[in-house]
């Protein structure tokens, strides 16, 4: 029986009086990365969205290690073991990275010393976090300020990371770096979902690869098939053939 991490059925979601997901299905098997694809406005942050808790779902459900997680809030799901890397999510710049970093272990502020310890997990994932630790934020550059982030949503010690876009505006050895991270997490036995423009590179890190259109799956399988497949490159993905790192 294959080892399931989260398992989205059904879902209808949306905003205000449209609906934007309309019967989403999605399985993600733990300790893998899934790479969703798909034209602007698909609905993939959407997808996002309700794992998160920021968007309720109002038809289906979402399990996550085998419970409902469709009503809770989000600090209730982040605390459960879902961090989200979002899209274009901006740091403190006036704060340290080592103050931004810490900020992602608020819920467990009060236990000094598992904070420690997960901030020695995270420094050994992400060295610069120390290397760099007394440093403004707000100096960075955006391929490092994309690993502050990452950081900071380990610092739960997350078994799904969500990441939005990841690659997107970072040069091509920071998008090198971020990939080896994604690579990292899974080998530790986390599960990622990486929504990704730059398809190549996302179904590279991915095994399993997802296509959206219109707020559905059209297509979920191999992630190698999907980034061969010349047909969907043409149908919905127009930067299919960017040379990638
Ligand atoms: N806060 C919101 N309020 C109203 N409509 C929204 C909101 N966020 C997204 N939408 C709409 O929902 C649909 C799906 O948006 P979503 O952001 O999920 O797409 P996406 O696949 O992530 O697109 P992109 O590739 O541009 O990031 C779009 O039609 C969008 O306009
Ligand atoms: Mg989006």
């Amino acid at each position: 029986m294959r080892d399931l991490a989260l398992t989205m059925s059904g879902v209808e979601a949306g905003y205000g009086g449209g609906l934007v997901l309309q019967g989403l299905n999605l399985e993600l098997e733990r300790g893998t990365v899934t790479c969703i694809v798909g034209p602007n406005g698909a609905g993939k942050s959407t997808v996002f969205r309700v794992i998160s808790g920021l968007l309720k779902p109002r038809k289906g459900s979402v399990l996550f290690g085998g419970k409902e997680i469709g009503g809770l809030s989000p600090g209730e799901i982040l605390r459960s073991g879902i961090a989200q890397v979002p899209q274009n999510r901006a740091l403190f710049p006036e704060m340290t990275i080592h103050e931004n970093v810490l900020l992602g272990g608020y819920a467990i502020r009060r236990d000094r010393a598992l904070l420690k310890e997960r901030l020695a997990m995270v420094a050994d994932m992400v060295p610069m976090v120390v290397e760099r630790a007394r440093e403004h934020a707000g100096n960075l550059s955006g391929g490092q300020r994309r690993m502050v982030e990452i950081a900071r949503a380990l610092m739960l010690d997350p078994a799904l990371v969500l990441m939005d876009e990841p690659s997107l505006g970072l040069d091509p050895k920071s998008v090198a770096k971020v990939a080896e991270l994604v690579r990292t997490m899974a080998t530790g036995g986390r599960t990622v979902l990486l929504i990704e423009q730059n398809v190549r590179l996302g179904m590279n890190l991915a095994t399993q690869g997802v296509v959206m259109e219109q707020g559905q799956v059209r297509l979920t399988g191999d992630a190698a098939g999907i980034a061969d497949n010349p047909e969907i490159a043409t149908m919905y993905l127009g930067k299919a053939g960017k040379p990638t790192t």
